[in-house]
C-alpha cells in the first residue's frame, strides 16, 4: 500500500481523531504496552526528550539500522522519521514496524523520487549509485550501496578509484565527502531544511560572544558553516567529540534535539545551539518532521499498532541489498 493510501485509511478509520484521557500517565502506559506486546522503542537523537528517555535505544541513523537488524521483539516502534522506520521494515520484513506519525517525512527523501533517480542513472549508466539512508525504499531499491553520515567516507573509499559515482540526495554531505575523499562524484541536488537553516552571521556573532567554544557541525550543513567547524560528524560523532574534547563550551550546528543526550554525557559543559536564520521559539533549528512525534502519538501507536509501515515484497528484496552492503562495509 502506498503512503498516501495508508494516510487515507488512517483517516477513514478515525485513527487521527483518537484522543486520550487528560490525566493519562504516558510513561506508565507506554512501559506497560512495551511489556505486554514485547515491543522495542528505537529513537533518534532528534526526538523530543521524553521520547528519548523512554526509548530502549537512542542513536544515530547507522546505529539505529544496526539495532533494527538485531532486535528480538515482536513490535518495532520507531520514534524517528519515515525512512528510518522503513529501513527497519526492510531489515525485518516479518516483523511489525510502526511509526507514531506517518507524516514524519524528510526533506532529503522528498527531494529524490525513484523515477527521477532512475532517469539520472540512465544518463550515467557507468556510475555506481550511493544513496544516503534518508531516501524511500523505492530509491534504495535502485541504489548500489547506502550510507549514513557516520560511514559515508568509508563507503565511498570502498569503491575502486576508477569507478564513477552518483551520490544522492544530500548535496552538502556529498560536497563534504568529495572534499574528504578527493573523488569526483556526481551530486544530487537535495538538502536538509534543518541544516540549511543555520545563519552564518548569527553563528559568527555567537562565536564572538563565546570565543573559547568549539563549533561542531553535522555534514548536512552548508559549506560556509562547515568551514567554521573544529569537528564535522554524524549525531553520534558530535556527541562523542563533545565528550572527548577538553573544551568546556560547544556551539552545536545540528538539530537541537541532540542537546538532550549530549548534555547528559557532558553535564558540566556549556552547549549552545547554532542559531537559525529565522527567529523561532527555540532560536535554533528544529526538524518539523521529527517533532511531529510526541508521547501521546507514541502511546496511541503502541496501543493500536498503527500506523504500520508496509514495503512491497519486490521493493523490500531489492532495497535490502544496498543496506546490507552498507552494514557489511561499515562493520569492517
Ligand atoms: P545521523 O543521525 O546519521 O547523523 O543523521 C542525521 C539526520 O539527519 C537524521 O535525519
Ligand atoms: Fe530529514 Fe533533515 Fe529532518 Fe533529518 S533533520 S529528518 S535530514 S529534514
Amino acid at each position: 500500500m502506498n503512503i498516501n493510501k495508508a494516510k487515507e485509511n488512517l483517516k477513514e478509520i478515525g485513527f487521527l481523531e483518537l484522543d486520550t484521557p487528560k490525566d493519562l500517565d504516558y510513561v506508565k502506559e507506554i512501559l506497560k504496552l512495551k511489556k505486554e506486546k514485547n515491543a522495542v522503542i528505537l529513537a533518534h537523537y532528534y526526538q523530543e526528550p521524553a521520547i528519548q528517555d523512554i526509548a530502549d535505544f537512542v542513536g544515530d541513523s547507522l546505529q539505529l539500522s544496526y539495532k533494527a537488524n538485531e532486535v528480538d521483539a515482536d513490535l518495532i516502534v520507531f520514534a524517528g522519521v519515515h525512512f528510518m522506520a522503513e529501513t527497519a521494515k526492510i531489515l525485518n520484513p516479518n516483523k511489525k514496524v510502526v511509526l507514531p506519525d506517518l507524516n514524519a517525512g524528510c526533506s532529503l527523501a522528498e527531494s529524490c523520487e525513484a523515477k527521477d533517480l532512475q532517469a539520472f542513472k540512465d544518463k550515467h549508466p557507468d556510475h555506481l549509485v550511493i544513496t544516503y539512508v534518508n531516501t524511500s525504499a523505492e530509491v534504495k531499491a535502485i541504489s548500489d550501496i547506502c550510507c549514513t553520515s557516520s560511514n559515508a567516507k568509508k563507503i565511498v573509499d570502498s569503491v575502486p578509484l576508477d569507478q564513477p559515482i552518483i551520490f544522492a540526495p544530500d548535496r552538502n554531505l556529498g560536497a563534504w565527502i568529495k572534499k574528504e575523499t578527493g573523488r569526483d562524484m556526481l551530486l544530487w541536488d537535495g538538502a536538509c531544511v534543518v541544516h540549511e537553516a543555520f545563519s552564518i552571521d548569527k553563528l559568527l556573532k555567537t562565536y564572538n560572544v563565546h570565543p573559547d567554544a568549539k563549533i561542531i557541525a553535522h555534514p548536512e550543513s552548508e559549506d560556509h558553516i562547515l568551514k567554521t567547524a573544529a569537528y564535522i560528524g554524524s549525531t553520534s560523532g558530535l556527541i562523542n567529540y563533545a565528550k572527548t574534547n577538553p573544551a568546556k563550551e560547544f556551539i552545536v550546528a545540528t538539530e537541537a534535539g541532540i542537546l538532550h543526550e549530549m548534555q547528559k554525557e557532558v553535564p558540566d559543559k556549556k552547549l549552545i545551539p547554532a542559531p537559525a536564520v529565522e527567529d523561532n521559539s527555540c532560536a535554533c533549528s528544529e526538524c518539523p518532521y521529527m517533532k511531529l512525534n510526541n508521547m501521546k502519538k507514541l502511546y496511541l501507536c503502541m496501543k493500536y499498532e498503527l500506523p504500520e509501515i508496509q514495503v512491497p515484497d519486490d521493493i523490500q528484496k531489492k532495497a535490502l541489498i544496498p543496506i546490507q552492503r552498507m552494514l557489511e562495509i561499515s562493520a569492517k
